[in-house]
């Protein structure tokens, strides 16, 4: 594939963003960025989205995942996000935070590649294909094992919606069971699955 849309998109070549991304993480999480990026793109080809988009926003859904929480949180106050955000860990900040990060420092402005990165961590009750599909490959990437794991691997090669359904109803019930927060936005995602999709 050319790699000249990762100029188009980033103010860097293939390289260079690969070592920017890989700077900023851990050998495992870097691991996982990459097979996020090959996932999102068989995916992408599969539900006919833009697969250089699918790959660019695969390979930095995580850019933010490491940062300091007190980075994270001077951030917060920066943006004047709502101060409940503050409650919640780096597990909820790396996606809305990340597309800022993603945008200032590796000069990302497609606002598709924004919004997937931004929803990433939480779904949204309103997600575009890029969307699902970066959070559904990030969920099943070859790296991942969780019980279930084949058939959600299978259900998203037919049906990206009852992926993300799927997804979300497992990823809510595995919290509540660790008795942690649940960030609003995660369960207006469920509600808008279960409304929209039965
Ligand atoms: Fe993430
Ligand atoms: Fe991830």
């Amino acid at each position: 594939m050319s790699s000249d849309f990762y100029q188009k998109y980033t103010n860097f070549s293939e390289k260079e963003l690969l070592s920017k991304i890989k700077s900023k993480m851990s050998a495992k999480r870097f691991q996982h960025v990459l097979a996020v990026a090959d996932t999102a793109e068989e995916l992408a080809r599969r539900f006919d989205v833009d697969v250089n988009l699918a790959r660019i926003a695969g390979l930095v859904h995580d850019y933010a995942k490491e940062r300091p929480d007190k980075e994270m949180i001077a951030l917060i106050l920066e943006l004047d996000l709502d101060s409940e955000l503050t409650v919640f860990g780096n597990s909820i900040w790396h996606g809305i935070l990340g597309s800022v990060l993603i945008e200032r420092e590796l000069g990302i402005t497609n606002s598709q590649i924004l919004q997937a990165v931004a929803v990433h961590t939480t779904g949204s009750p309103e997600m575009s294909l890029l969307d699902k599909i970066i959070y559904v490959a990030d969920y099943i990437e070859p790296n991942r094992s969780f019980e279930g794991i084949e058939t959600v691997r299978e259900i998203a090669q037919k049906n990206l919606d009852e992926a993300v359904k799927y997804e979300i109803k497992h990823t809510l019930i595995h919290l509540i069971e660790k008795e942690v927060l649940i960030f609003p936005k995660s369960l207006e995602t469920y509600n808008a699955c279960v409304t929209k999709f039965g």
